[in-house]
Formats: C-alpha cells, structure tokens, sequence
C-alpha cells in the first residue's frame, strides 16, 4: 500500500529515472564535453569564462548542458549568424517576453522579427542619426566637462558613472525626446564616498536589470509566480521589471502629448513615426516594450565598452600617446564626421570591442529539425547552438596574444580577424543600435583625450584591478561597479 509518508520517496525515484532516461537517450552526449553537462543544466553555459574553459579542455566544439553546444569557429560563427539563417532565436529569448509582448529583441519568429525591424530600422540607421548629431555631441561633452570638475574637486573620476549617465541621456531622448537628465542631476563631490549616493534609482535599476537577467532567464516562469511570494531576490526581479516599465510609460506619455501638441514640427525621436497608430500598426504597449529594450540595450553596453576602452587606454601610455597624437589635429569643435576616418581610433574601438566585448555571452539558437553539420560534427535538430564572442575574440590561431590589448592588429587585419568579430552579433539580428554606438564610442573617445591628453588609471579609495574584472552574466561589467581615472 502507498502511504503519504512514501510520496515524497516515490517523486524522488521518478525524478532519477526520468534523469538517467535523459542521459541515455541524449542525442548530443556523444559531443565533447564534460561527464556533468551529460546529466544537468546547473552549469547551463550561460557563464563566457566556464565555457572558455571547456573550450580549452575540449575543443571548438563543445556541449555545454543537456541540450546546448557552443562552437568557437568562425565558419560556424558565420553560418548561424547569417542573413536568412535557419537557426533561429532560442527558448532563452522566449523567457524574456514579459506579459506575451513580444518585441524586436526577443522575438523568435521571422516574420514578426522582419516586420518590426522594417519599421524601427530607418530613425536608427547610420543616415538618420546625422540629425542628432548635436545632441549626441552635447551630451558626451557635458559628460567630459562633469568628469573635469569631479577631478578637479577630488582628484580623480569615475568614468564608468558618467559614461553609464551619458548613454541613458542619449537614448532616453533620442527615444523619447526628452533626457532623463543623469548628467545633470550627478554629483561632483568625492567621487568613491558618494558614487552610490548619486546613483538614482534608475541607474541603480539598469544596473540590476543585467544582474537578473540569469535568473530570470533559468527560472522564467518561477519569477512571475515568486514575485508575490515573498522571496526578496524573485521580488526584486518583479519589482524592477515594473519599475522600467512606469519610466518607459511616463515619458512615452509625455513625449506623446508633445507629438500633440506640436504635430506639425515636434521634436524628432525614434519613435516618432509609430506613435501613428494607424500607420505603423503597433499599439502603445508595444512602442513601450521597444523603448524599455532600447533603453536596457543601449546604455549600458556603450558604458561598458567605453569604460574598457579608457581603462585599456590609460594602462599603455604608448597607446594612448599614440591616440592623442592622432586627436591633436582635429578641427575644432569635434564633429563624428571628422572622427569616421581616422584610422588609429578606429583599431583602439575594435580592439575594445574585441577584448572586452560587453555581450560575450553565446546567443543562442535552435537548430534546425534536420540538424546540421557545423564544423564537421553533426548537431542534431532540436538542440541549441551558441558561439560565444568570448571564445571566438580570443581565439589564439586567429588573434596571436590573444589577451593583450594591441589596437594595432587592426592596421591590416585578415579575413578571420574581420569574420570573427561578433561584438554586435550578425546576420538580420545584428545589433540595430549599431551606428549609434559607434557614433557614441568615437565622440566619447576623441573628446575625453583631448580634454585629459595625461589620463591614467588613479589608485584612490583602494581602485586597483579587481574592481576592473570583468563580471559576465549576458551583459559584462567591470566587477567593482567603478573605474577612477586620474589626468
Ligand atoms: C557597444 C554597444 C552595443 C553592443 C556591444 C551591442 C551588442 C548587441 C548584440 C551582440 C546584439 C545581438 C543579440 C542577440 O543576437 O541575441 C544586439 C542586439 C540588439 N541591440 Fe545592441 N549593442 C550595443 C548598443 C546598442 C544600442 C545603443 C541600442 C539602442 C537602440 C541597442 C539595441 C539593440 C536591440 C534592440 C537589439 C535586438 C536587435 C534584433 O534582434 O533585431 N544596442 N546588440
């Protein structure tokens, strides 16, 4: 007879049975890997350096849980991130749909992929953005002249607080034609005593975002449940996740009640052409699900890469004397259109979003039902493959001294050199943000050493190299949340 006090015995057998009927009928178990990786998703290799490693251990090709294979090859590379690519956006995306609305970012389906992006492409392309140039500019500028007076005030900056404040301004206007107004509202006092002071709750969100996303995306269902449950790490998932959502509604709000009231000549955002419902098809809701991504996606991906390219830049005074030199003729005010073609911040850009990529995670996709053959090894459908830009930007038969920080193999890079980069993804889910980032990276660069041509890394309040480790869940960080530079 079964009594209750058997039950939680007999889940248990069944739970053991239904792992080794996993483990033997794994179709990819045969692939290199490790013993662990047969049997669980604990280690799911959503963290770039433990894949790194397996990589190191085992080869490109690599399981790395029960139904993901992640390959550092750059045919592979190329071959799922192509332009009509079979292999689609995974199941990991799918977790990120808040409340079913699906969006440009998580999408999993073609068709509604190619349609939003058709719509949300032209605002943001490398063309449109000319016209906010001088906002973009104004911005950065307002960043360096704030960095200044902290120096002057205390002696060092964080560089890694303006730049995260710069880029939220940028987007939060360009999405909604007005700044969330970070830059001004810091402060210029000790830099280190006060930094979290100074953050405001919104920045402290952005950063928290990122955090989460691991949790949110192994357990996708147990946080919308937990959420009510008083369990304070899925609660503050919750809260978060409301929180962007009411910044985003407030100031789309406001934006449209400008669009309103100026129709004939308002102040032009990305989004100015789909608040026409009947035009662009899309409902309120959806424009604020693009606007939160937009926001999310763009502000702290450029900090990051710009507070490793400083950091990078001011530990070689070589380098950085060699950028400087460069800068030194620029005609004044700086303009990007001065900045596109000089060829040594060009290799310092590429060099950071090589090294210190701020998305090294694999993104993930679905086979295709027939599986495929990728690298010589035949991965069946159903499984997912990455290949993580982690591995693939230090892949040593590609880049020689693969960790060190050398912006001159950009001079006259090889084909693999070029097809192995993947800081902004590829094929028709290549990052749209793409221009402006690059806009950003090239001002913010040229502008700070030109204003602090002697910058160099300061040691105040203890700064030193772990705070700059570089911390990966999707999005990376520096670890000590700070980067202090000195001129
Ligand atoms: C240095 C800065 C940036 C880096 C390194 C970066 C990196 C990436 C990467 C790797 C992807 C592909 C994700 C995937 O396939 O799962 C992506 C997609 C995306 N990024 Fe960026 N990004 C940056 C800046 C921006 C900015 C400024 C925006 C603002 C609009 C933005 C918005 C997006 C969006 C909406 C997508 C999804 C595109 C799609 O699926 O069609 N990103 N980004």
């Amino acid at each position: 007879m079964l009594s209750l006090t058997n039950i939680p015995v007999l889940i248990l057998i069944v739970l053991c049975l239904r792992i080794i009927y996993q483990r033997l009928t794994n179709p990819l178990a045969k692939l290199p890997g490790p013993e662990i990786s047969k049997w669980t998703d604990l280690f799911a290799g959503k963290v770039p350096y433990y894949v790194h490693h397996l990589h190191e251990r085992y080869g490109p090709v690599v399981r790395t849980s029960t139904t993901q294979v992640d390959i550092c090859d750059v045919g592979a590379a190329r071959e799922i991130h192509k332009t009509n690519t079979k292999f689609l956006k995974s199941k990991f995306y799918e977790a990120i749909i808040a409340k079913g609305i699906e969006n440009l970012f998580n999408t999993t389906d073609p068709k509604f992929h190619a349609n939003r992006r058709r719509l949300l492409a032209t605002p943001i392309s490398d063309s449109s953005l000319s016209k906010h140039q001088p906002l973009i500019s104004g911005r950065v500028q307002l960043a360096v002249d704030k960095m200044a007076e902290e120096m002057k005030s205390t002696g060092a900056t964080d560089v890694f607080k303006w730049w995260l404040f710069m880029a939220t301004d940028v987007i939060g206007e360009l999405s909604f034609g007005e700044s969330f107004r970070m830059l001004e509202k810091g402060e210029s006092n000790d830099a280190c005593a006060n930094y979290l002071r100074q953050k405001n709750q919104y920045t402290k969100d952005l950063e928290s975002i990122s955090s989460l996303q691991p949790i949110k995306t192994t357990f996708p269902n147990m946080v919308d449940i937990a959420r009510r449950l008083p369990i304070p790490i899925f609660q503050k998932a919750g809260q978060t996740t409301n929180r962007m959502v009411s910044y985003a509604v407030q100031s789309l709000d406001r934006y449209a009640a400008h669009v309103a009231e100026n129709p004939e000549n308002p102040k032009p955002s990305l989004f100015t052409k789909l608040l026409d419902s009947e035009k662009s098809g899309m409902s309120r809701l959806e424009i604020i699900r693009e606007a939160q991504d937009y926001i999310v996606a763009g502000s702290d991906t450029t900090a990051v890469t710009l507070t490793y390219l400083v950091y990078s830049v001011c530990r070689d005074f070589r380098v950085r004397d060699r950028l400087v030199a460069e800068l030194v003729s620029l005609p004044q005010p700086i303009e990007d259109k001065d900045l596109r073609e000089l060829p040594y911040l060009s290799c310092v850009i590429t060099e950071t979003l090589r090294l210190h990529t701020a998305v090294p995670f694999g993104l993930p996709r679905a086979v295709p039902v027939e599986g495929a053959t990728l690298k010589d090894t035949f991965i069946p459908g159903g499984a997912t493959v990455s290949t993580q830009s982690y591995s693939l930007h230090r892949d040593p038969g590609i880049f020689a001294e693969p960790e060190r920080f050398y912006p001159e193999r950009w001079e006259n890079p090889t084909k693999d050199m070029k097809d192995a980069s993947l800081p902004f993804g590829g094929g028709s889910r290549i990052c749209i943000g793409i221009h402006l980032a690059r806009i950003e990276l090239r001002l913010a660069t040229a502008l700070f050493f030109s204003r602090f041509p002697n910058a160099s890394i300061s040691t105040k309040d203890g700064m030193c190299e772990e705070d700059m480790i570089m911390k990966a869940f999707f999005l990376m960080a520096p670890q000590g949340h700070r980067c202090l530079v000195q001129n």
